[in-house]
C-alpha cells in the first residue's frame, strides 16, 4: 500500500469517510467531528454500539476549550503538563459536539495525541477528529498499521506512522467539584498514573484529590474488552503448564496442544508497548491458548494500565488456590 499524503488524508476525512491515524498509544479510527456521516461510519466500521462514547482528538488547548463549556483550572494544568500525550480529559461538552460522539452524555473526552503526523493533520482540520481505537469492537487494539489492515482489510485507509510507542490506550480522567473541593477520577488507567497527576496538580499549587474510579462508571467500560483471537488465561505466578493443564482443559471443555506461556517484561513501559503485538502474534503463530502469570510484585501503579487491559482481555483466571474467577 502506498503511503497516504496528508492532503489525501484530509480529503478522506472532510468527505465524511473514516481513516486510521497513528497516535503514541494505539492507532485510532478517525472521523471528522463535523461530519455526521463520518461519525456514523466509525460505529458501523467498528461494529461498535452507540452507547460507547468516542473521544475527540485536537492539536491544541485552544481547540479543546471550544468543545467544552467548563474548562477548569484543573483541566488547564493537566493539559499543559501532559499534552501532547496519553491523557484524555473529560469535560462538559459545548454545543459544537455532536451527541453521536458522546452517546448522549453531557460530557466529552478530549485528547491531544503525541504523534507528529497526526498533530500536523489535526492542525489542518477545523474542530477535531473523533477516534476510538481502530479495531473491531471488544477486540485487541492495533499498535501498527498492519494490525489495522488485519482488522478491516483494504476497506479502511491508514496513515502510516510506525509502531505506537506507548502501546496501551490513554489514561481517561474526569474532573469533578465535590463539596467545594476538586476531585480527579481516573476511569481508565494508563501511562499517567494517579500519583503522577496528583504530583502535577500539587506542583501547580492546586489541592486536588486524584483517585481511580471504583466501578466502571464510564459508558463503554465493559467487563470484557481487548480480547485476542484465542483464550487468554491468567495463572498463578509460579504455575507451569503441566500444573494447570487439566484444570484449564476441563473448565474450557477443550484440549490445547500449543499454549504460549508469556512472561511479562520487567519494565512496565516495555510490557505496555509489547502487549497488543504479543497477543496478536500468539494466535498468528499457531498457538491455541495464552498463559500469563499474575505477578504479585507487579501491583505498583505503573502496572495498573497493563493489568486493567489483561483483566478485561482474559477469558478466565486461575487463582493461587486454584479457584476460577471470570
Ligand atoms: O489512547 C486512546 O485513548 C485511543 C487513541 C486512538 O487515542 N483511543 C481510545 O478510544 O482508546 P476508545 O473509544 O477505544 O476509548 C475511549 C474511552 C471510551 O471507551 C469511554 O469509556 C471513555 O473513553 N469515554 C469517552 N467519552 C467519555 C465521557 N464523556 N465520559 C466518560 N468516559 C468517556
Ligand atoms: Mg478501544
Amino acid at each position: 500500500m502506498a503511503n497516504l499524503s496528508l492532503n489525501k488524508a484530509k480529503e478522506i476525512l472532510l468527505n465524511g469517510n473514516v481513516l486510521a491515524i497513528p497516535t503514541e498509544t494505539v492507532y485510532g479510527l478517525a472521523g471528522w467531528i463535523y461530519s455526521e456521516e463520518g461519525l456514523k461510519k466509525i460505529f458501523s466500521t467498528k461494529e461498535r454500539p452507540f452507547f460507547d462514547p468516542l473521544i475527540v482528538h485536537i492539536d491544541s488547548i485552544e481547540k479543546a476549550k471550544k468543545l467544552t463549556t467548563h474548562w477548569t483550572e484543573v483541566h488547564g494544568v493537566l493539559a499543559k503538563a501532559c499534552w501532547p500525550g496519553p491523557l484524555t480529559l473529560i469535560a462538559k461538552k459545548s454545543e459544537l459536539v455532536h451527541p453521536l460522539i458522546t452517546s448522549g452524555l453531557d460530557s466529552v473526552g478530549l485528547r491531544c495525541p503525541n504523534h507528529p503526523l497526526t498533530l500536523e493533520l489535526l492542525s489542518q482540520i477545523e474542530g477535531g477528529l473523533a477516534a476510538p481505537s481502530a479495531n473491531k469492537f471488544g477486540k485487541t487494539s492495533p499498535t501498527t498499521s498492519k494490525h489495522v489492515l488485519q482488522e478491516f482489510g483494504e476497506a479502511v485507509e491508514v496513515l502510516e506512522g510506525g509502531a505506537c510507542e506507548v502501546g496501551i490506550e490513554s489514561t481517561v480522567a474526569g474532573v469533578e467539584l465535590m463539596n467545594g473541593q476538586w476531585k480527579v477520577l481516573i476511569f481508565r488507567p494508563g501511562y499517567f498514573s494517579a500519583q503522577k497527576l496528583q504530583q502535577i496538580l500539587n506542583m501547580a499549587g492546586l489541592v486536588v484529590d486524584v483517585q481511580y474510579a471504583e466501578s466502571p462508571v464510564a459508558p463503554g467500560q465493559l467487563k470484557h474488552h481487548y480480547m485476542p483471537q484465542i483464550p487468554l488465561i491468567i495463572i498463578p505466578e509460579n504455575a507451569t503448564w503441566s500444573s494447570v493443564k487439566e484444570s484449564i482443559e476441563s473448565k474450557l471443555k477443550s484440549t490445547f496442544q500449543n499454549p504460549a506461556d508469556w512472561i511479562l517484561p520487567q519494565d512496565p513501559l516495555w510490557a505496555a508497548r509489547e502487549l497488543y503485538q504479543k497477543l496478536r502474534d500468539f494466535s498468528e503463530h499457531g498457538h491455541d491458548l495464552i498463559l500469563i502469570h499474575r505477578n504479585s510484585s507487579e501491583i505498583s501503579e505503573e502496572w495498573k494500565g497493563i493489568w486493567n487491559r489483561l483483566d478485561k482481555a482474559k477469558t478466565l483466571e486461575l487463582t493461587d488456590n486454584f479457584n476460577w474467577v471470570e
